[in-house]
Order: structure tokens, then sequence, then C-alpha cells
């Protein structure tokens, strides 16, 4: 009988692939225990949010023991869906379509590339990594045949709408959306929204709040300098 499917809340989800990293070079170095103290220093957790996100799965530690890296690995990427293997399209071969397709990394993870479609007649028939790249036209019947699971929009804003209504009339699992729009999708898609820009704008917040943070510790260091007495000073 097939295990439960347990509810686990999104803010952990969100950290599981950084388990998932860790924990995966953690294997690459043929590492196969770890503490949740040394975990949290490696990950900039603490140890208790450690034990507490990680006692979701079935408290995986041994008190003393620490946790098998293999077994926590191994039950992290099965949380993740990582067991499936996925197949994936990019439609838009431009900038980010064309990076996405050379990225090697994906592969690796189960996410295989199938396809890539445009609009631009330059752009058919040209090959990237391996893959050539197809008339938009062709994209519905591909996904059937193909047995495509995902979609990567990777077209101008304007022009995601009109690319992700193709793709709610066809049986497409989940769509990985790059264009600075909020999509609206049939309700048995997944949808992921990659803002790189909103990532780009907590990146400038940040960095202006530490610049504002030393102004302010500048000013209190000169306000707080001792003052000698002009009178005191020969001219
Ligand atoms: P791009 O202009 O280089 O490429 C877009 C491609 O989409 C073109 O080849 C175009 O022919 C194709 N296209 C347009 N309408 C289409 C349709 N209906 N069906 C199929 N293909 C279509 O644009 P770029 O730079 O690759 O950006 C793509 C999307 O990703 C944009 O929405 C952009 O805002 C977003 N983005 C890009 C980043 C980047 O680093 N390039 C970073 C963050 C977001």
């Amino acid at each position: 009988m097939e295990k439960e499917v347990k509810k686990i809340s999104i803010a952990v989800i969100k950290r599981l692939p950084k388990y998932h990293r860790y924990l995966g070079e953690l294997l690459q170095k043929d590492v196969e225990k770890i503490s949740s103290r040394k975990l949290s220093e490696m990950m900039g957790l603490t140890a208790s949010q450690i034990r507490q996100d990680l006692n979701n799965f079935g408290g995986f530690g041994q008190q003393g023991y620490g946790y098998n890296v293999k077994d926590l690995y191994r039950e992290i990427s099965k949380i993740l869906g990582l067991h499936n293997k996925y197949n994936f399209v990019i439609i838009g071969a431009g900038n980010l379509g064309q990076a996405i397709a050379n990225y090697h990394g994906f592969s690796e993870k189960g996410f295989h590339l199938k396809g890539i479609f445009d609009v631009n007649p330059k752009i058919i028939g040209m090959k990237i990594h391996e893959v050539q790249v197809m008339d938009i036209d062709k994209l519905e019947e591909f996904i059937y045949t193909e047995n495509i699971d995902i979609a990567v929009i990777c077209v101008p804003k304007e022009n995601a709408q009109e690319v992700a209504d193709r793709l709610n009339k066809t049986n497409i699992k989940g769509i990985w959306n790059f264009a600075p729009v909020d999509l609206k999708v049939r309700k048995d898609i997944v949808l992921e929204q990659v803002h790189l820009s909103d990532s780009l704008l907590t990146l400038s917040y940040k960095i202006n709040e530490k610049l504002l943070k030393e102004r302010q510790e500048k000013i209190k260091q000169r306000r707080d300098m001792p003052r000698y007495p002009l009178k005191n000073i020969k001219t």
C-alpha cells in the first residue's frame, strides 16, 4: 500500500532544495553521517531548525549519531519527486531559452530536454545542445506524442499568456515561467513563476540597507569622538 503523503509546510518545502544540494555535496565527499550542528553551520540555519525540518520526514536523526547522509538524501529526493523522470520543452529560443537549453545540470537531476519551440523562422531548424528548434505550431502534437511533462516559458512577457493558453489545452503537468507576468493557467497545471528581477530587487534592497547601516555607524562614531577645547590648540 502507498504511504500517505504527509502535508509539509511551504516554508520547509522551500528549504528542501538547499538540503538536497548540501547533502549531495556531502555524499560526493563520501561523508556517511552528519550532526545537525555541523549541517547547520554549513547551511547557515540553526541546529534546532534543522531538527524540526527533518522531523517532518520521519525523524532520520539518531541521538548521538546524527543523520545518515545517504538515507536523508534519498528521502529528500523522493519528497522532491526526483525519483521521477521529467521530459520538458522550452518555448522561446532567445537569450534565456538558449541558456537553459545549454545548461547540463538539469538532465543530471532527471529533467530531459526534448524540444525547443519558437515563432521566428530564422531560429526554427537551428540545433541547440543537440535539440532542434521547432515551429510553435507543432507544440501541442509534440507534447502528446513525446509525453512532455513540463513547459519552460522563455518568450517576451507580451506573448507569455498566449503561450500559456496553448498549453492550457494540452495535458502538460507543469509550467516553469520566466516571463515577468503572472500567468493564468488551468487549476490542475502546476505553475512555478521565476521572476529573476524580483530577486535582483531584493539584492538591491539588501545592499542599500547595508550601506545605510554603515553610514549611520560612521555618523555615530563621528558624534562619539572626543572633542578638544579650542583654547588648547596653539595658533
Ligand atoms: P529574447 O527576445 O532573446 O527571446 C524571446 C524568444 O521568444 C524569441 O526567439 C522569440 O522569437 C520567441 N517568441 C516570441 N513569441 C513567441 C511565441 N508566441 N511562441 C514561441 N516563441 C516566441 O528574450 P530573452 O532575453 O530570452 O527573455 C525571454 C523572457 O525571459 C522574457 O519574458 C524576459 O523578460 C525573461 N527574462 C529574461 C532574462 C534574461 O536574462 N535574458 C532574465 C529574466 C527574465
